[in-house]
């Protein structure tokens, strides 16, 4: 009997002339949890595809439970026990909890008529597996995504699972939503059931990984025990880069006039009492609960809202904003978290998505456009942010997701902005990009930019601003320095009622 349920070595798979995958090996032992990482496009998606029998590889081995397969189907695959918790996760959201639950297995096993009562007891037998309370007639559609994912598991166990593959199962989750997924994996993992946990957090990895194996652009750069892990190691192997962040250190000016200031500032539904000031080349963390408010206190700052009552200084003078063009005009930047629906327009370029904002001020008197000068800009822009593309001209949908996110930065940077506001700036985004975003704005705020970081992710705000807020329902909680902060009670203040 072999110890590894998959053993997978030089696998190659090409499409066209994209090395997706350029001969890696993956070894995953018997009833272990091992974390597959590497930035997007490395080729997680495409090794889970040849190992459940969907792509045929154009190289290498693969062996599952010491058996080999030159060329596995998926039901070979399916039969060897292998499932997959697609992205997607794959549910019917018209159908019911059960139907989801039952389906596959009824009309796996050929019956041309199906009895409800036998549908109960297969999706009883399913969620019990996993300790999965819910009510079995709800519709699928009015679940949130983490008990959809449970459905998925659960239906995963009906075959016999010996290795349930999750790509990339808490991008959409919430923290909470985290933990009880973690318990499932080490409910699971007690029945002796490996699991390939595809993520590129770090926290992630050393909370629940024994053994990891990181890819790099179609090829393997490292592979262990996740003990050795280290944040070093973990962003080299990702990234091919050294990543060292340098502190963020601030000095107040005594004396010095704020840049932003709020005095009980009120939106209904929205935030109480808010209080705030930001000094010049500060930069201030807010963070706090999805509903907590925050996202509605920036952009009531941007003029997204309007404010019910309460007063807005900008250096030292009152300002009305009441709109966004407000906003704009009194030098705030907004960068919102849903950069895909509110900061950039896919299909256009990537120059005209930087320049947007500036084109009013550089049409000459008939309108034209002065071509030379937005590039000009762009073009300086691109080289600060390390933003990496083919053309200016490509549309911006030509871009990953974290150089997307470098555009819509650069597009209010050519602005001469008072405050910029990043509303969840790294979320989605690579690590080596994220590691970009960050060094740019502590730059920026060392140039004296003021600068409002949104985040859920805590260690996050500790390493990069000086001082952070916490809010809960509508309300600042908690205001301080980083330096006499920890993650832990941040986390606590954010959460506690
Ligand atoms: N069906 C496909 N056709 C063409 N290229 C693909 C296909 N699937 C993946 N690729 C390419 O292969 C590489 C690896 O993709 P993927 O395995 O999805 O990455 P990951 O899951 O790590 O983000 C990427 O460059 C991607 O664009
Ligand atoms: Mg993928």
């Amino acid at each position: 009997m072999s110890d590894y349920i998959i053993r997978a070595k030089g696998i190659k798979k090409y499409f066209g002339g994209v090395k997706a995958l350029d001969g890696v090996d993956l070894e995953i032992k018997k009833g272990e949890v091992h974390c597959l990482a590497g930035e997007n496009g490395c080729g997680k998606s495409t090794i889970i595809n040849v190992i459940s029998g969907f792509y045929t590889p154009d190289g290498g081995e693969l062996e599952i439970d010491g058996v080999s397969y030159p060329k596995m189907t998926p039901q070979q695959s399916i039969a060897a026990g292998i499932q997959v918790i697609y992205q997607d996760l794959s549910v019917f959201p018209n159908l019911t909890v059960m139907e989801n639950l039952a389906l596959n297995m009824e009309l796996a096993s050929g019956k041309k008529f199906v009895s409800k009562k036998r549908f109960r007891e297969i999706a009883e037998e399913a969620v019990a597996k996993i300790n999965f309370e819910i009510d079995l007639d709800e519709k699928v559609e009015n679940l949130s995504v983490a008990d959809k994912q449970l459905i998925a598991i659960s239906r995963a166990l009906l075959n016999n699972a010996k290795l349930i593959i999750m790509d990339e199962p808490t991008t959409a989750i919430t923290k909470k939503e985290v933990r009880a997924l973690f318990n499932v994996i080490r409910d699971l993992q007690k029945q002796n059931i490996a699991i390939l946990f595809v993520s590129h957090k770090l926290d992630e990895v050393f909370e629940i990984a024994e053994r990891f194996t990181i890819f790099r652009n179609g090829k393997n750069t490292g592979a262990g025990d996740a003990s050795e892990l280290t944040q070093e190691k973990f962003t080299y192997y990702m990234t091919g880069r050294e990543i060292k962040e340098t502190p963020f250190i601030y000095e107040e000016k005594p004396g010095a006039q704020k840049v932003l200031e709020v005095k009980n500032l009120n939106l209904k539904n929205g935030f109480k009492n808010v209080n705030l000031s930001l000094g010049e080349g500060e930069i201030l963390g807010i963070t706090g609960l999805l509903g907590s408010g925050r996202t509605e206190l920036v952009q009531a700052l941007f003029g997204y809202h309007k404010a019910d009552s309460g007063e807005i200084y900008i250096r030292g003078n009152k300002v009305e904003i009441n709109s966004v063009k407000d906003g704009i005009k009194n030098g705030i930047g907004y960068v919102p978290p849903e950069r895909i629906v509110e900061g950039v327009f896919l299909p256009q370029s990537i120059k005209e998505n930087i320049s947007i904002e500036k084109w009013d001020e550089w049409a000459g008197p008939l309108g034209i456009m002065n071509e030379k000068k937005i590039e000009e800009v762009v073009n300086e822009w691109v080289e600060k942010l390390r933003i990496k593309l083919h053309s200016i001209d490509d549309p911006m949908n030509t871009l990953s997701g974290g150089n997307q996110q470098k555009c819509v930065l650069a597009k209010w940077l050519i602005l001469d902005l008072n405050v910029l506001i990043l509303n969840g700036p790294t979320v989605g985004v690579d690590i080596g990009a994220k590691f970009d975003i960050y060094e740019l704005v502590k730059s920026l705020a060392a140039n004296g930019l003021s600068v409002i970081i949104i985040s859920d992710d805590i260690p996050e705000i500790l390493s990069n601003c000086n001082r952070v807020v916490v809010m809960r329902r509508g309300e600042i909680v908690k205001e301080g320095l980083t330096k006499d902060m920890d993650e832990a009670s941040l986390a606590e203040f954010a959460v506690a009622d």
